[in-house]
């Protein structure tokens, strides 16, 4: 059974450092909590130091007032173990517990995060906090959740250090056995590499070039690992001390160093931190990329969005705030792909340290007296109505592929092109979303199977097993679109050989024989069959032979004209298409809306700027409506009798005004090809 907090009613919170602030003004926050409506804070993720002043010198005293305060004014706690940032004294006591960088430099005090994941007196000092957390609070009544460290490998997602460099060894032998395996793997025979003893091998520090890419994957792999063991250790000690109480730490979406799929098996509950930039052209695509991203991690669970701004951060080179409306918009999109609860970071904005530009409930003119906290309130007020997307599921009938080792394999130096995954996914996404379809994110070793169409933007690694998987997927039925440079390697990285792409040829029904990547301004011409003129396209082209495929669109320049770049292949019970470069938006969405009609699968095309869910609750499905553009509403109708949340009906058409939302309860049999854009369409 998964276990979320048992709430009985969306879950919505900040982060809290009352550490910052003087004893007179927790009661003032707890009294301006239970106006905003906040009913779970994250307390004492940057406590470490003020809660073990020195080795073993504990001071709970304050951190008992606050609870005793907050249980008393009705708030719940999400307890974090307070080992994201050790104190002052750790790194003096244990000099060599400093991370250090690919250059061999170590760290220094004065930021946050400041830690050796490896260090062995660094763990044993973790292990006693968490422990003594654990002791103290963990019979207390106001704690709901455990929030383990905090945003592990945000700022260090790879320490270089002797220690790591040990367990990096220990790690290799526990994947290879026999160095015999490990050089083959590494294929050390290039560049006279052999190892002859372990004690020879180093992680992928500076080198005077490219390092073995292999040697490199396996460092990224062993990255996560170490650092989820760290996790582990606290999660572990919690589960000791507090069987009943939920485990979780909070995810940064697409964070590069974390393989996420793997460490979301070991929490209790997914959590994230979201933070799209209000200034991008579409900050909820980008959002909702991470909402899928979360669900999708732990099977289609609810989830909670940890933090995100109420309005502007101060990491970026130009803060833009959110504008009014955008937070609670952004809020109803998170509910409406899978969030059971709602929080900030953080509480109240800090008036000194590198975050006192960064936006919060209680901003710096004082409560009440900003618009940001008129808006957080009135949300707090309206989500007492939302209870019921507690129990609402959002089931995506379309998957969209992604493997955190492909996307280390691909971004390792020394390819065709310096390719970059995140844009491509972006752009499939996004297609994806503006043709009606709810997506999940899933791995190339996952249940397959759950999707009637599975798109692969790029997977340049597809280890042997995972390969098995998406070739038994098409030739059971599924329908997979891929794109240019997937199943190119296998897990060790190396090349499959008789034709690119060696795991795919047969399902894709084709081979490759040259790759051409293009300059960034060089483009190259795409004709769809029975087109009449020819689509620009970027980035990539290929030289392909079809042994089956069906040509849906040829090149039109260079020496490659004339061949295929955009096929169809029939393969067992099912088909995969392979697009051999990036195609612009509008061509793109059309590849993918015929993929979709070829298995079968209602769409639409929706303005970029309206993002519709579907959730399935006990009382029926849920439509959810949201229009992003800043400035100008979308008015839509849908067949049938509509009604309200609350069983009132609806009039239409439905409209949308700016950051506006509805949602809809939508008749049985409702389908997104229902949905007509009859307003707001740009
Ligand atoms: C991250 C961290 C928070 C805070 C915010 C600022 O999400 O977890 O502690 O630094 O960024 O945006
Ligand atoms: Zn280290």
């Amino acid at each position: 059974m998964p276990r979320v907090p048992a709430v009985p009613h969306v879950i919505y919170g900040a982060d809290y450092n009352p550490e910052q602030w003087p004893p007179e003004v927790w009661r003032e926050d707890v009294a301006l909590m239970r106006e905003a409506g906040v009913n779970l804070v994250s307390l004492g993720i940057f406590s470490w130091a003020l809660l073990e002043r020195a080795p073993g010198e504990f001071d709970f005293a304050w951190l008992d007032e606050v609870m005793e305060l907050l249980h008393a004014g009705g708030i719940g706690v999400n307890l974090a173990t307070a080992t994201a940032s050790p104190p002052p004294w750790l790194s003096t006591l244990y000099p060599d517990s400093r991370p250090v960088t690919v250059d061999g430099v170590r760290l220094e005090v004065g930021g946050r995060q400041l830690y050796c994941p490896s260090h062995p007196g660094f763990r044993a000092h973790v292990a006693t906090l968490v422990r003594a957390m654990a002791d103290r609070y963990g019979t207390h009544p106001a704690v709901q959740l455990w929030h383990v460290g905090n945003e592990y490998g945000c700022h260090i997602d790879q320490c270089y250090c002797d220690t790591c460099a040990v367990k990096f060894r220990a790690w290799l032998r526990a994947r290879y056995t026999t160095l015999d395996a490990l050089n083959a793997a590494w294929g050390t025979a290039f560049w006279s590499q052999h190892y002859g003893e372990w004690a020879q091998i180093q992680p992928p520090r500076r080198a005077p070039t490219y390092a073995n890419p292999t040697q490199q994957l396996d460092w990224r792999r062993f990255s996560s690992d170490n650092i989820l063991e760290l996790y582990q250790l606290e999660a572990g000690i919690l589960r000791d001390v507090t069987p009943d109480i939920p485990v979780t730490t909070n995810f940064l979406g697409f964070l590069p160093g974390l393989d996420y799929f793997e460490w979301a098996t070991h929490e209790d509950v997914a959590s994230v931190d979201a933070y799209p930039d209000p200034a991008a052209a579409h900050p909820h695509l980008e959002a909702g990329m991470i909402f899928d991203l979360t669900r999708s991690l732990r099977g289609g669970q609810r989830w909670i969005l940890m933090e995100q701004a109420t309005s502007a951060v101060n990491w970026r080179a130009i803060n833009a705030p959110k504008a009014p409306g955008l937070t609670r918009l952004l809020n109803h999109q998170a509910l409406a792909h899978g969030a059971s609860g709602i929080m900030y970071f953080q509480w109240r904005a800090s008036k000194a340290g590198a975050e006192k530009y960064h936006s919060a409930l209680v901003q710096h003119p004082g409560p009440q007296r900003t618009r940001v906290w008129r808006e957080v309130v009135a949300f707090g007020e309206e989500l007492r109505t939302l209870t019921p997307l507690l129990d609402a599921r959002v089931r995506a009938r379309v998957g969209i592929v992604f493997d955190w080792h492909s996307r280390w394999a691909l971004e390792l130096d020394s390819k065709p092109a310096q390719l970059s995954l995140m844009p491509l996914v972006q752009a499939w996404y996004a297609a994806l979303r503006q043709l009606g379809q709810n997506v999940d994110f899933v791995h190339p070793g996952g249940d397959l199977g759950a999707y009637d169409l599975l798109v692969m933007p790029n997977s340049y690694l597809l280890t042997d097993a995972d390969a098995t998987n998406v070739r038994a997927y098409v030739q059971g039925g599924g329908h997979l679109v891929t794109g240019f440079f997937s199943g190119i390697v296998d897990g060790h990285e190396h090349i499959g050989l008789g034709g690119y792409p060696a795991s795919l040829r047969d399902v894709l029904g084709l081979w490759v024989e040259e790759w051409v990547p293009l300059h960034p301004d060089e483009l190259t011409h795409v004709r769809f069959t029975g087109a009449a003129t020819p689509v620009p396209a970027t980035t990539w082209a290929e030289v392909i032979h079809p042994t089956g495929a069906e040509v849906l669109a040829t090149f039109q320049d260079g020496y490659w004209q004339g061949g295929p770049a955009i096929t169809r292949h029939v393969s067992g019970q099912g088909q995969a298409t392979y697009i051999a470069t990036q195609l612009p938006e509008q061509s793109l969405m059309d590849v993918l809306r015929g993929a979709l009609t070829d298995a079968g699968m209602p769409h639409t095309t929706l303005p970029p700027h309206l993002d519709v869910t579907l959730s399935e609750t006990q009382g029926g499905l849920i439509l959810h409506l949201l229009n992003a553009h800043r400035a100008d509403p979308v008015q839509v109708t849908v067949p049938g009798t509509l009604h309200t949340l609350d069983g009132q009906p609806l009039a239409q058409p439905l409209t949308l005004e700016p950051y506006g939302v509805r949602l809809v309860r939508v008749p049985a049999g409702f389908s997104v090809a229902d949905i007509t854009v009859v307003a707001g369409r740009h």
